[in-house]
């Protein structure tokens, strides 16, 4: 298995991986609203604000994961998490984990402070990350699940309570998804 920096040539592989891993694992329409938004977030970041990872084996996209700009009022260079997908029939051979934590050294190569993600805490609590509360980083939407806000810093330093509001990218400024 190769492990990659996404590029916008691969966008029609991506976009159909995550289409058929959240058809096959949450229905249809599931499929269709993930494969909307992975395209949105790619139409819509900028470059400088969007850093994606893909799993290939012997050329086929096996596994995929985005991170984007993350504004906080502390100043910290921030980003999340969001989406992640690996191919149905690879599942559980450790793919996910390899793919967030070559994405994470990524991040920490370009000197991002802090890496967020909102999700199973279970699952990402194996590739650092930590619940959060508000009260320590708002999140941008209110949270159907507050147990899934998740958080861990990349820079050694403790991650700091920070009053005010936080920003997301455009793509992700729909309430349905938090
Ligand atoms: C969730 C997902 C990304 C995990 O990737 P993966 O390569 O299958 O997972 P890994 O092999 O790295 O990790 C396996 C471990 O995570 C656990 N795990 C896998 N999927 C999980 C989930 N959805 N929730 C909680 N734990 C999960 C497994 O039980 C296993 O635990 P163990 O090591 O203690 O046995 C993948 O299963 C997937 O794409 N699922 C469908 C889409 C999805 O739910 N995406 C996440 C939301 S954006």
């Amino acid at each position: 298995m190769k492990l990659s920096l996404f590029s916008e040539s691969e966008t029609k592989d991506v976009i159909n991986l995550f289409k058929n891993v959240f058809s096959e694992s949450e229905g249809e329409a599931e499929g269709e609203a993930i494969s909307e938004f992975v395209s949105s977030l790619i139409a819509t970041t900028q470059a400088k604000d969007l850093v994606g990872c893909l799993a290939k084996d012997n050329e086929i996209t096996v596994g995929c994961i985005f991170f984007s700009r993350f504004t906080v009022p502390s100043g910290q260079v921030a980003f999340i998490l969001s989406p992640v997908a690996v191919a149905t029939d690879v599942q559980g051979a450790g793919i996910g984990q390899k793919l967030i934590q070559y994405g994470l050294d990524h991040l920490k190569s370009l000197h991002v402070n802090l890496a967020f993600t909102y999700g199973d805490p279970s699952y990402y609590s194996k590739v650092g990350f930590e619940q959060i509360n508000e009260s320590t980083v708002r999140a941008p939407f209110p949270l159907s699940q507050p147990i899934g806000w998740l958080a861990q810093s990349l820079d050694g330093n403790k991650m700091q309570a920070m009053t005010g509001s936080t920003r997301c990218v455009a793509a992700l400024c729909d309430p349905s998804l938090w």
